[in-house]
């Protein structure tokens, strides 16, 4: 059975934009894909392994062709782990907040654990870096407090969508689909409202759209 990976990224529960923009497109997606299972992997709950002086050791050995032995070992182990759980889903979805311009530093902590050589991306001085994680969908769903999406004259002030595509796009991933709920706090409340009524209508069209997910 083919499983959607739900990385869940603010820790707001149901107070969340984020969240609850991408519980709706969940939602959608399973009726529409009976044969898919969801999983949730709650990045501000979930163990993940840190990644500190052995488990850089081990990325340094990998990179340089190397073993990793004694706690680089132990530390590379983990991360194998949590890579292989990464890559065990056919599809994505992440719901992030903006926080400082970019992501939450639980999502980011994942992404370096996630983002290793030999396992998600690979490199060559030929052929330079490709990315391992080939073939699956990803829908980010972010949400701002402010408004940082086109037009709005915010952009460049927004660390937090290119970041993402950048970092799974390295990883691989080509297809993948952004939906913004902004503003959830500089316009008051009727605003935010209104970007989550649109955000889920963009995501519970895109749950069934036959592009994302092949038959
Ligand atoms: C630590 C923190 C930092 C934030 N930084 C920004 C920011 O840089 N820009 C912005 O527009 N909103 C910022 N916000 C507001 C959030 O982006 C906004 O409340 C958003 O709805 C959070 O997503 P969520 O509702 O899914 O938790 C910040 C909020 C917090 C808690």
């Amino acid at each position: 059975m083919p499983k959607i990976l739900y990385l869940k990224a603010s820790p707001r529960g149901n107070e969340s934009f984020s969240n609850r923009a991408a519980e709706a497109f969940l939602a959608s997606f399973l009726a529409a894909h009976a044969d898919y299972q969801a999983e949730t992997l709650d990045l501000f709950t979930a163990t993940i392994p840190e990644f500190r002086a052995p488990a850089s050791q081990a990325k340094y050995a990998v990179m340089s062709g190397k073993a990793p032995t004694g706690e680089a070992e132990q530390a590379w182990k983990a991360i194998i782990d949590a890579i292989n759980h990464f890559k065990s889903a056919a599809a994505y979805v992440v719901s992030a907040p903006m926080w400082n311009f970019g992501i939450p530093h639980r999502l980011k902590a994942y992404i370096d654990v996630i983002a290793q050589p030999g396992l998600t991306f690979s490199y060559s001085p030929q052929t330079g870096y490709t990315g391992l994680v080939t073939g699956r969908p990803i829908v980010l769903v972010l949400a701002r407090g402010g408004a940082y999406g086109s037009g709005t004259g915010g952009e460049a002030y927004d660390h937090q969508a290119p970041y993402l595509r950048t970092s799974f796009g390295f990883l691989g991933f080509k297809d993948i689909r952004t939906v913004l709920v902004e503003p959830t706090l500089a316009a008051g409340p009727q605003a935010a409202d209104a970007a989550l009524a649109k955000a889920i209508g963009e995501l519970r069209t895109l749950a069934t759209d036959p592009t994302l997910v092949k038959a």
